[in-house]
């Protein structure tokens, strides 16, 4: 993540651009419950992402106690699933049959031939008073049916214990459904910080859920060297533990020789064939990522002749102290050098036996060599560097690391794999057949996209989840905000590329500031429901009032889940200026409708019978904090937030 981001989020209001049909009979519901958007009622169908189509047709369907799914053998990972989903809440019995004379609840049909459109990820779901069906041509489409089953039925349904007294009913449905996009990811950072195998699990729990495919798991960064590799045993004895440190990352004192290095962790080869297996049974690939040259200091840490620098001897894998001057933009001025030698043959044989392995491990098609973010002071003062720019003709260190990540390519690409990096490495004349993760902008990938490379669009100004989702004053500090409706913006085919050529998009998690699995997961979502709207539904069907709705459904189920996610949405928007007397203004929104702010300037908590914001306030002349609220009618639904008025008149400017 660069550190060097500056953007300013701004609002976006859709208008309410679906339309129902009124009167009896099926209705074509477009988006979800127009009315009861507008009436804070919760929509009749909340379904992330949006389906292609959902017809409501007459009457409901309740669970009986006996559930029979009937299905095929082949299906079982997905019986599975659906055994377990349905049973744990309901206590219903539920039982599988492969004989088609049995009297079925719930049926699984695979049916290549009923719908083309469908792909081989989309569904069909019918739902009428007295059976299920759900048709798909490959079984993963049957997979994302049952997400979309699941999220017709009562929220309860994510309930990981029995609960009593619920009436299982859902209304008749006829649902069409396939993905925009194929490529539908989640990026995971667990160099940052370690996360175990078993968090990683509830991690991809969670995104299956909204039908995400990929997970892109950053396995090596300055900060920690995840992944077991034979052969070179200090890249995990040395490579993954730091000192553990809590606070601001980045600006941690440098941790002392004496000091424990036990924080971090590493997964052996036998965790990850288990994470694969694990993500595979639930339609997911995951794609790993080895960071170089740069982001390498676990492993020049863990090996100190892989950089140019004879005095990397003496480093020690990072702990968040600084390591970068980020003050003159990127590429970074490295204060210690976490890079690998371009020039350098060992670092080419280091390299190809750690991609032998990842290539051996991974079934995925692609291996991400990083790529980001890689600093030149150092190969600028190597003579090694300079005899290589020499004997190769090149002229600057963009095209050293150019040289650098073509031989990796080649590597890549001999074991069988498609290399793929951040969109650095189209900083030289990177070969077509190179996936590119364009991250610092869109632009990128619009660019690759003409160029012919397979393109992931991960833009930062959209979808970096380690971006704060609110104020600085209430969210843990990160470099930035990133907005929901900033995320819900966000449009994997944009104006200007090929589209022949994006295959995906994908949300970025990384951990600098995230030091537990509850935190990952506040910072996924609900940015991470926008996301897989905007890769897996059509353009025309987003919605931001209907989004909303139906996120504050979904948070429902995430606390009925036990999945932690960040109300932000709820805290109200502050802009401060002056007025023409040189006094400090306030302004409040808030990014979504219906919510009411009351405020205090008293230090004391404001609740619905303080004053109401209405209009631009004149912060009193010697209050020394604002305190806001937000409530739905006679519900708070935001945090009590408190912004002090110092804080206020820096924002403001120039007394
Ligand atoms: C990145 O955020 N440095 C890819």
């Amino acid at each position: 993540m660069n550190k060097s981001v500056t953007f300013i989020c701004c609002f976006i209001f859709y208008t309410s651009a679906y339309s129902q049909q009124m009167g009896s009979g099926n209705t074509n519901i477009s988006v979800a419950d127009s009315n009861a958007v507008l009436t804070n009622r919760p929509p009749e169908f909340a379904i992330i992402p949006e389906p292609v189509s959902l017809l409501r047709t007459s009457g409901h369907f309740t669970l009986p106690d006996n559930v029979i799914i009937l299905a095929s053998p082949e299906m079982k990972q997905v019986i599975d699933y659906l055994k377990e989903k349905l049973s744990v809440p309901t206590g219903k019995f539920v039982s599988e049959y492969t004989n088609t004379s049995a009297a079925a609840t719930i049926r699984l049909m695979l049916n290549p031939k009923a719908n083309q459109t469908l792909g081989n990820e989309g569904y069909q779901i019918s739902v009428t008073p007295t059976l299920i069906v759900i048709k798909a041509n490959k079984i993963a489409g049957l997979f994302y049916g049952v997400q979309s089953l699941l999220q017709l039925l009562p929220k309860e349904i994510e309930s990981k214990e029995l609960i009593k007294d619920v009436d299982w009913r859902i209304p008749c449905v006829e649902v069409t459904d396939y993905p925009r996009l194929p490529w539908r990811g989640l990026m995971f950072d667990v160099a940052r910080h370690f996360f175990t195998k078993q968090e990683v699990k509830q991690y991809i729990d969670a995104m299956v859920r909204y039908k995400y495919n990929l997970l892109h798991l950053h396995l090596t960064d300055d900060e920690g060297w995840r992944i077991e590799i034979k052969g070179l045993p200090k890249l995990t004895e040395v490579g993954a533990w730091n000192v553990k440190k809590m606070g601001d990352f980045g600006t941690f004192s440098t941790p002392g020789p004496d000091e424990p290095r036990s924080y971090g962790g590493f997964y052996t080869q036998d965790d990850l064939r288990e994470l694969i297996q694990y993500a595979k049974d639930r339609f997911v690939d995951i794609m790993p990522e080895i960071d170089v040259p740069g982001h390498s200091l676990a492993a020049v840490a863990s090996y100190p002749e892989l950089s140019c620098t004879p005095a990397a001897v003496n480093y020690r894998v990072r702990s968040g102290e600084k390591i970068m001057d980020w003050s003159h933009g990127a590429p970074p001025i490295a204060l210690l050098d976490n890079t690998l030698c371009p020039a350098n043959e060992k670092v080419y044989s280091f390299l190809d036996t750690v991609i032998t392995q990842v290539a051996a491990l991974f079934p995925f098609e692609y291996i991400h060599m990083g790529g980001d973010e890689a600093p030149e002071n150092f190969w600028q003062k190597s003579d090694a560097v300079k005899a290589l720019m020499q004997r190769e003709g090149l002229k600057d260190m963009r095209q050293v690391q150019g040289y650098f990540e073509k031989r990796v390519q080649k590597i890549v690409e001999s074991k069988g794999k498609k290399f793929m990096g951040w969109d650095e490495i189209m900083n030289s004349d990177i070969p077509a057949s190179a996936g590119i993760m364009s991250w610092r902008s869109s632009q990128f990938g619009v660019e690759a996209s003409h160029f012919k490379h397979e393109v992931i669009m991960t833009p930062q100004a959209n979808v970096y989840l380690d971006l704060m989702q609110g104020d600085v004053i209430t969210e843990p500090k990160v470099y930035n905000t990133v907005r929901l409706n900033k995320t819900y913006e966000f449009d994997p085919v944009p104006a200007g590329a090929d589209p022949k050529y994006i295959r995906g998009g994908q949300g970025n998690l990384w951990s600098e500031q995230i030091y537990n699995i509850r935190q990952a997961e506040y910072m996924t979502w609900p940015r991470g429901f926008a996301i897989a709207e905007s890769v897996w539904s059509p353009k025309e069907k987003k919605n931001w009032t209907n989004f909303i709705a139906k996120t504050e459904e979904h948070f429902k189920r995430m606390d009925i889940a036990e999945t932690k996610y960040a109300p932000s949405i709820y805290d109200p928007v502050f802009k401060a200026s002056r007025s023409a007397d040189r006094q400090v203004m306030v302004e409040l929104t808030t990014d979504i409708d219906g919510l009411d702010i009351y405020y205090s300037f008293d230090n004391s908590f404001p609740d619905r019978f303080y004053p109401k914001y209405t209009e631009k306030l004149a912060v009193p002349k010697d209050a020394s904090l604002m305190r806001v609220i937000t409530y739905r009618g006679k519900q708070p639904t935001g945090r009590m937030i408190t912004m002090p008025v110092d804080e206020l008149n820096k924002r403001a400017g120039k007394r």
